[in-house]
């Protein structure tokens, strides 16, 4: 995506977790699959970033990119650095825990956000308020939890952004 604002007939949506190579580059692809899905690939335009930097300029976790090509996703980010701009630029900011969000608002606090910024499972019925878990430092079976949540979450999300 380049730096200018995005088309204004499209919603635009960042995800974001702490390393950029789990959690939000899984949302990334999974809300697209779901957009191409439905036919709406020109009403939206999709990111995602980090926001530490250790991992910027890397591919998915390959564990991530393994259980999301078992369910038919593609996952095809490089990891980034979430930046002041992105909150200006950005419709969405969607965290994955509380600490990415309490460092999102830390970000936007010298000039405020144009961006609504939310907790990704406020989106997943019965589970508002809860957390997408860090899977890094777990094994195979945490990174399926997190693509059941991310996918029932990004559904969600998408319906309630079709009927807006
Ligand atoms: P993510 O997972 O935030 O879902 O991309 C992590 C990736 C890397 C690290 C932590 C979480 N790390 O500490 O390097």
């Amino acid at each position: 995506m380049d730096t200018n604002k995005p088309d204004s007939n499209q919603t635009s949506l960042l995800f974001v977790c702490l390393g950029n190579i789990c959690r939000s580059p899984l949302a990334e692809g999974i809300f697209l699959h779901l957009v191409k899905e439905a036919g709406l690939t020109d009403r939206f335009e999709i990111d995602s970033a980090g926001t530490g930097a250790w991992h910027v300029g890397e591919s998915p976790d390959a564990r991530a990119a393994m259980v999301a090509s078992r369910h038919g996703v593609e996952l095809g980010s490089r990891a980034r650095q979430i930046t002041q701009e992105d909150l200006h630029r950005f419709d969405y900011v969607i965290a994955m825990d509380r600490e990415n969000l309490r460092n999102i608002e830390r970000l936007a606090e010298p000039n405020g956000s144009g961006a609504k910024i939310h907790l990704l499972r406020e989106y997943d019925d019965g589970s508002e308020g809860d957390e997408v878990p860090d899977p890094y430092y777990g094994g195979a079976s945490g990174f399926e939890t997190v693509y059941e949540m991310v996918h029932r979450s990004c559904q969600n999300l998408l319906d309630r952004l079709k009927a807006a």
